[in-house]
């Protein structure tokens, strides 16, 4: 039976670029899923919040994870996608999560060079600020991110090495 592969990670680890690359070299549809939920309300995720509130983005986000059962796709998600309600759980028994794993010094370069305001959770910050919110906010999730069926360290893993353990 063909399983969704569903990307988990901290924001800023690359989930979007390593499923698209996974999806080709599978030749598997590729599906965003924040991009689904921005499609869906009509407004950015930043929006959203300061709109509804983190609540209701998060019921949405479970929706639309669970929309995804029995699709053939490599599909990126949230990074707090796994950590409310029974989402990571869902995830692990209707298909097969891949955790992208990154330090916190690592999530907080790569999260340093992007618009932190794209993303509400980050709240404008920088600096050493960023960096201990990265890593009380990383040990907080970790424990979801680890019940992932599959594990990798992006720069230290080849591509055609994630897609052989995937498959
Ligand atoms: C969030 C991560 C974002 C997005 C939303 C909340 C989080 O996705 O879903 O801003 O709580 O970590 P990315 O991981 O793609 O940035």
């Amino acid at each position: 039976m063909v399983r969704p592969i569903f990307i988990v990670g901290f924001m800023g680890s690359g989930k979007t670029t390593l499923g698209k690359k996974i999806a080709a070299a599978m030749g598997r549809p590729f599906v965003d899923l924040d991009h689904e939920i921005v499609a869906h309300i009509g407004m950015s995720i930043p929006e959203y919040f300061n709109m509804h509130g983190e609540i209701h983005f998060r019921v949405l986000e479970s929706e639309f994870l669970k929309k995804q059962k029995g699709k053939n796709a490599i599909i990126s998600t949230g990074g707090g996608t796994p950590c409310f309600f029974d989402n990571m759980q869902w995830i692990v028994e209707n298909g097969i999560a891949l955790y992208l794993q990154h330090s916190p010094k690592s999530l907080w370069s790569r999260l340093s060079k992007s618009d932190v305001n794209k993303r509400p959770v980050l709240k404008g910050l920088n600096g050493d600020e960023l960096l201990t919110f990265i890593e009380t906010k990383l040990e907080e999730r970790i424990p979801f991110y680890s019940q992932a069926q599959v594990s990798v360290d992006q720069i230290q893993t080849s591509l055609e090495e994630v897609v052989q353990q995937l498959k």
